[in-house]
C-alpha cells in the first residue's frame, strides 16, 4: 500500500455532505511507511459523528489491505479560541477495561505520570522541564505527550520532526538527551485533536506499545487535563510509578488538584507529591518577589491530602518564553529561580521513587 492506494481508500468513504472524504477536501494528510498508515481527517465539531464513522470505516477498509500492518486515522479540528470540551469521563466500558491486553513500557524502570485536574497549569511545562532535568542528572529518560487534544511538545521542545519507522515501529525523537513522543509529531501541529474514546486509546497505545523506547530509568508522561480516556489506558495499561500532580496557587485549581489527586488514589496509583506552578512573581527586573496569588496554598494542601509537597516554581516570563522557544528553562536558562525549582522538583521525584 502506498499514499495514492490509501487516497483510492479515502475516495470510496463519504463524509458528512454525502462526498466522498477526498472530494470534500476532509483529508489533512496521508502518510505510508514500512506497512504503517496515518491518516488525518479534518472535522467540525457538529459533524465529529459522521466523521468518527467515516474514520471508522477507513480504517477498517485500511486495516484489511494487503501490506498495511498498524493504521491509525485521526480526526483533527482546527483550533479554535475555546478549548474542545474534555472527553466524557470514564466511558461504559471502564470497569472491565481491555482484557488480557500485554502492559506497556515493561522496559522502563519507573512511568510517572504528570497530571492536573485542569489544564493551564503549567502541567506540559513542568513534564518537560522535570525530564530534562532527569536526564541532565544522567538518568535515561524518555517523554511523551498523552494530550492527544492539545499536544505540546512539538513548542515546547521545539521538534518538528517526524518520527523515525523501523520494522514497524516507531523510534521516539531525540532532544536536549531525552526520547519523546506526541500526536504533534505525526499531524499538524496548528490543529487540535478531537478524537473520541477508542481513537484515543489507539493513538496513546501506538506511542507507548509500538515505539521503540529501548531500557529506561524513567518515563515521564505529560497527561491530558481531566479525568477521561487517556488516564485509564494508561492506568490500565502501564505500571506508573506515580503521578505528579501539578496545581497553580488559587483554590480554584486547588480543587482541581484535589480531584486529579482522588483519581490516580482511586486506580491504586501513588502520588509522588505536589507542585506548585506559578507560585509567586519574580520581577526580572530587581529579581523581588511578589506572591500574586497568595502562595502556598498547594503546599497545605499537600500536608492536608497527605502527600508530598515537591516544590514551587515562579511565574517568571523566560519560563514562558522558554517554553515558547523551543528551549527548557533548565536548558535555556538553568542559572534562573525556575530552572533550580525544577531540579528540586526532579531531586524530590527521585527520593519519591526510592532514588
Ligand atoms: N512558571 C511559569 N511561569 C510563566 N509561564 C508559565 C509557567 N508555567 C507555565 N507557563 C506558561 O503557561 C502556559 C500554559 O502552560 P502549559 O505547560 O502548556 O500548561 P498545561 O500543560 O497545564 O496546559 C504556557 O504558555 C507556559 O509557557
Ligand atoms: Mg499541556
Amino acid at each position: 500500500m502506498d499514499e495514492a492506494g490509501v487516497v483510492r481508500v479515502l475516495r470510496q468513504v463519504r463524509g458528512p455532505d454525502g462526498r466522498d472524504l477526498v472530494a470534500a477536501k476532509l483529508v489533512d494528510s496521508v502518510s505510508v511507511a514500512d506497512g504503517t498508515v496515518h491518516v488525518a481527517l479534518r472535522t467540525e465539531r457538529a459533524h465529529l459523528a459522521a466523521m468518527e464513522q467515516a474514520g471508522r470505516q477507513v480504517e477498517e477498509a485500511l486495516r484489511g489491505a494487503a501490506g498495511v500492518r498498524h493504521v491509525t486515522v485521526v480526526l483533527t479540528s482546527h483550533k479554535q479560541a475555546a478549548p474542545a470540551p474534555a472527553p466524557a469521563p470514564a466511558p461504559a466500558h471502564a470497569g472491565h477495561g481491555p482484557a488480557g491486553h500485554e502492559k506497556f513500557l515493561t522496559d522502563v524502570k519507573s512511568v510517572v505520570a504528570v497530571a492536573s485536574g485542569k489544564g493551564g497549569v503549567g502541567k506540559s511545562t513542568v513534564a518537560v522541564n522535570l525530564a530534562v532535568a532527569l536526564a541532565q542528572s544522567g538518568r535515561r529518560v524518555g517523554l511523551i505527550d498523552a494530550d492527544i487534544y492539545g499536544p505540546s511538545l512539538p513548542r515546547m521542545l521545539g521538534v518538528n520532526q517526524k518520527p523515525g519507522l523501523r520494522d514497524q515501529i516507531m523510534i521516539p525523537v531525540p532532544a536536549f538527551g531525552l526520547v519523546c513522543m506526541s500526536m504533534g509529531f505525526l499531524v499538524p501541529e496548528t490543529q487540535a485533536m478531537v478524537w473520541r474514546g477508542p481513537m484515543v486509546m489507539g493513538a496513546l497505545s501506538q506511542m507507548l506499545g509500538q515505539t521503540d523506547w529501548g531500557a529506561l530509568d524513567v518515563m515521564v508522561v505529560d497527561m491530558p487535563p481531566g479525568t477521561g480516556d487517556a488516564q485509564l489506558t494508561l492506568s490500565q495499561r502501564v505500571d506508573l510509578a506515580g503521578a505528579v500532580i501539578v496545581s497553580t496557587p488559587q483554590d480554584i485549581a486547588l480543587l482541581d488538584a484535589r480531584r486529579g489527586v482522588t483519581m490516580f488514589e482511586k486506580v491504586g496509583v501513588r502520588i509522588l507529591g505536589v507542585v506548585e506552578n506559578m507560585s509567586y512573581f519574580q520581577c526580572p527586573h530587581c529579581g523581588g518577589r511578589t506572591d500574586i496569588f497568595g502562595h502556598g496554598g498547594a503546599q497545605a494542601e499537600a500536608a492536608k491530602m497527605g502527600v508530598p509537597f515537591l516544590g514551587a516554581v515562579p511565574l517568571l516570563a523566560d519560563v514562558r518564553a522558554a517554553g515558547d522557544a523551543g528551549l527548557p528553562v533548565v536548558i535555556g536558562a538553568p542559572a534562573s529561580a525556575a530552572a533550580a525549582a525544577f531540579r528540586a522538583i526532579a531531586e524530590g521525584v527521585v527520593r519519591a521513587l526510592g532514588g
